[in-house]
Formats: structure tokens, C-alpha cells, sequence
């Protein structure tokens, strides 16, 4: 008789990360994290699962906690399941997340897995002896560090960096998710919409041409000339800023940058538009100056759907998806970017801790890119793999 097991999200998606599995695999014959602890502050869900068990099939002692509003319930009951330290849960508040990232950086893990720069931006307030190093995954992240590599002195690899994860996850499935993120949340079609992407970084090119693929009519804004103009020969229309907010059904940021959509954009916003996020940090669009402006006179709240509308004195409605938190990482059933480019981006992280844990590197390799030879591996055990 065949036997059948009932497996969760969690079990799909670690299963699905073949690279990772494979690097697990290694790590558990050869232990570069035996005897270490590695703290991490990264988005807890499934596929972060399959990095941490990575990381300790290596040997590592693990003490995790999760970005601020993206934790899953879900993730956070399996990892303690499977006996890891899991630090605070889902919260919107900056404080308490705050508290979270205190309580890890108590334990002085002597490696550090950042998203966002919490974790070395506070090191750099209350340093300690033990810490070898670590890396940090996004462009926020390397934006807030940058400045304050003097003060880390350990090395920092900056996963963003590297191309590969440039065009797999920023390019491609930041796009793919941004786009599937505004369907979940509104099971409205894109067809014939207009929709306008403020940034045209690698995740607004990916954003820009997924909306593009499925039928909308997409302008780009970038407040940088040289990128818009790239933009417009890639075939958007690349209004001037406030044309481009009329006109829009659809806004998306993703510049990485605060105060993007403000509430003096209120008055240029059309009836019905939607807004959403897939910036790192709910500062690009303003959401808590819009709920309170003096034109908005009430809220309707789709608590489930995680969608909110501003009711204007006009008569106008403005819909705002995931309190403009990453669209990706909110509301219901969020599944955030595709497995294969978290499998990639992941092993760059594995290989990278690795290559810190190795003792192999100086501070002067503080908030530097991924290793070449690090990129060329993972690429070529990825080809590998799906040949
Ligand atoms: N949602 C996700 O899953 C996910 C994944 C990776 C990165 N991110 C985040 O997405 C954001 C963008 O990342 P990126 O790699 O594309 O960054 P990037 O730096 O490559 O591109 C950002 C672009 O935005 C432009 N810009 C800056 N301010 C602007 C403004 N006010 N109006 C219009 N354009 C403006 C810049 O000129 C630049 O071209 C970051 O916050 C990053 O952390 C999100």
C-alpha cells in the first residue's frame, strides 16, 4: 500500500531549495560553524527556514529574531520546534523590535546575519570582543552601514551586491512578487491599468516590466536622469512626477528612499488609485501623514485583507495595501520572492558566513561585496543542478 504524509509550506519550500540542500549537505561533512553562534535578524519565513537549517546542519549554534512587521507565526513555531532560539514575534512596533535586536546582540553571537542594518548599526553603539563579522542582505542595509564601516571594523559581505542577486531576486522576482503581492491583496486585473513605478533600480526594472507583461500601461519615475532615460529606451513613458502620480491607478515604490509619496500628494491623486510598497522600509509612502491629513476624512478598514481606504472630503477614495509595509512580506498568505532566488540569495549568504567564519578575511573587507570566487561557485552549482 502506498503511504502518504501530510507536509506543511515550510516542508514545500525547504524541499524546493535544492542548492541549499545540497550546501547543507556539504557543511554537515565539513562544519565551518562548529563551536559559533550566529545571530540573525532577517524576515522569518519558510525560506529563511531552510537557510538557518542550513547554517546549523554547518555546525553553527543559532539565535534568531525577525524584521520589523514580516514574521510569520507559523515560521516562528517551527523554528522552536526544532529547538532554535527565537527571539520576540510579528510586531509593527519599532521599539519593541528594537528590544528584539537587544535581547539577540546580548547573547555577543560571534557571527551576524543582518537584513536592514539592525544588527550592526547597533554594534556600532555597544561593541563586543567576540564578533568575528558577518553580512548584511540589502540595499538598505549597505546604504545605512556605508557610513559607519570605521566603527564595525569586522568584515561585512553586502549579499546585494552581489549580481547574482541583483538579477535573480532583485530584478526578477521582486517584480514577479510585487506584481503577485497587488493580485492577492486585491484580486483586481492589471489589464489596461496605469500603473506608476517610482524607482527603476534593479527591483523597479523588474516590477516595470512584470506589470508590463501582464497587460498594464506602466510609467516610470526615477529621480535620477541616467536611470529614467534608461528607463525610456527600455519603453516606458517616463513622466514628470506629478503627471505621472494623476494618471496612475496603480502607484509602486521601491527606491529604497523615504518620503517618496507624501501627503501634499493628495490632491493629485486619483479616484480609486492603489498604493503599495515593495521598499524595504515602510517610509516610502507616507501612510500615517495621509490617514491624518485634514482631507482625509474616515478610514475603512479591510482588516482581513490588510487593505485600507482613505475616504477624502472630495468624495475620492485612496486604497493603501499592507499599511505600506513590503507588499511582499504583508498582508494574507504573504509568500514573498520566488524560492529559486531566495535558494540563490541564501547560499550566497551560506558561502559568505563561511568565508567570515573562515577567519580568511580583514576588516578592510568591512561592507564589501560578495567574493567574486563565491559568485562563480554558486552560479555554476546552480547551472549544475538544472542541467
Ligand atoms: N520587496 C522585496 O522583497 C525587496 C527585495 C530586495 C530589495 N528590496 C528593497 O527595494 C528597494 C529598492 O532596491 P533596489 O535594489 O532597486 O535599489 P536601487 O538603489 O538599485 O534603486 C533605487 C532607485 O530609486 C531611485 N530613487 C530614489 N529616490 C527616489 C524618489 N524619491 N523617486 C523616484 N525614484 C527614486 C534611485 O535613483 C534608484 O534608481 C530597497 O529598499 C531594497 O532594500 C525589496
Amino acid at each position: 500500500m502506498t503511504s502518504s504524509q501530510s507536509l506543511s509550506r515550510i516542508e514545500w519550500t525547504g524541499n524546493s531549495c535544492r542548492l541549499l540542500r545540497a550546501t547543507a549537505a556539504e557543511f554537515a561533512r565539513t562544519q565551518p560553524f562548529r563551536g559559533l553562534t550566529i545571530g540573525t535578524a532577517i524576515h522569518l519565513e519558510p525560506k529563511t527556514v531552510a537557510l538557518l537549517m542550513t547554517l546549523r546542519a554547518g555546525g553553527a549554534n543559532l539565535v534568531v529574531t525577525g524584521n520589523l512587521n514580516s514574521t510569520q507565526p507559523d515560521t516562528v513555531d517551527y523554528l522552536r520546534a526544532k529547538g532554535i532560539e527565537v527571539i520576540g514575534g510579528q510586531t509593527q512596533d519599532a521599539g519593541a523590535h528594537g528590544g528584539f535586536i537587544d535581547t539577540l546582540l546580548a547573547r555577543e553571537p560571534d557571527l551576524l546575519l543582518d537584513n536592514g542594518g539592525d544588527l550592526f548599526a547597533r554594534v556600532v553603539e555597544h561593541p563586543y570582543r567576540a564578533l568575528l563579522g558577518g553580512t548584511e542582505e540589502t540595499t538598505s542595509g549597505r546604504t545605512r552601514l556605508l557610513p559607519m564601516r570605521e566603527a564595525i571594523g569586522v568584515p561585512v559581505l553586502v549579499i546585494n551586491d552581489s549580481p547574482i542577486k541583483q538579477f535573480a531576486e532583485n530584478r526578477h522576482a521582486v517584480g514577479q512578487s510585487l506584481f503577485e503581492s497587488y493580485m492577492r491583496f486585491t484580486n483586481r486585473s492589471t489589464n489596461g491599468k496605469r500603473v506608476s513605478v517610482f524607482g527603476y533600480g534593479a527591483c523597479g526594472k523588474g516590477t516595470a516590466a512584470c506589470f508590463r507583461n501582464a497587460y498594464s500601461a506602466v510609467s516610470v519615475v526615477d529621480t535620477d536622469p541616467v536611470t529614467a532615460l534608461e528607463a525610456h529606451l527600455d519603453g516606458f513613458s517616463t513622466p514628470l512626477r506629478e503627471d505621472a502620480i494623476r494618471s496612475a491607478d496603480v502607484i509602486v515604490t521601491v527606491t529604497g528612499a523615504p518620503a517618496v509619496l507624501t501627503a501634499a500628494d493628495l490632491p493629485l491623486l486619483k479616484d480609486g488609485v492603489i498604493l503599495l510598497n515593495g521598499g524595504h522600509v515602510p517610509h516610502e509612502i507616507l501612510v500615517e501623514d495621509l490617514r491624518n491629513d485634514p482631507s482625509t476624512t474616515s478610514i475603512d478598514r479591510y482588516v482581513r485583507e490588510s487593505i485600507e481606504t482613505l475616504n477624502l472630503a472630495d468624495g475620492r477614495k485612496i486604497h493603501i495595501l499592507g499599511g505600506g509595509h513590503m507588499a511582499n512580506l504583508a498582508g494574507v498568505n504573504p509568500l514573498g520572492n520566488s524560492v529559486e532566488s531566495m535558494d540563490l540569495g541564501f547560499t550566497l549568504q551560506a558561502r559568505c558566513l563561511e568565508r567570515v567564519a573562515s577567519g580568511k578575511l580583514d576588516k578592510s573587507m568591512c561592507v564589501v561585496p560578495v567574493p567574486a570566487d563565491i559568485d562563480a561557485m554558486v552560479a555554476s552549482a546552480y547551472l549544475d543542478l538544472n542541467r
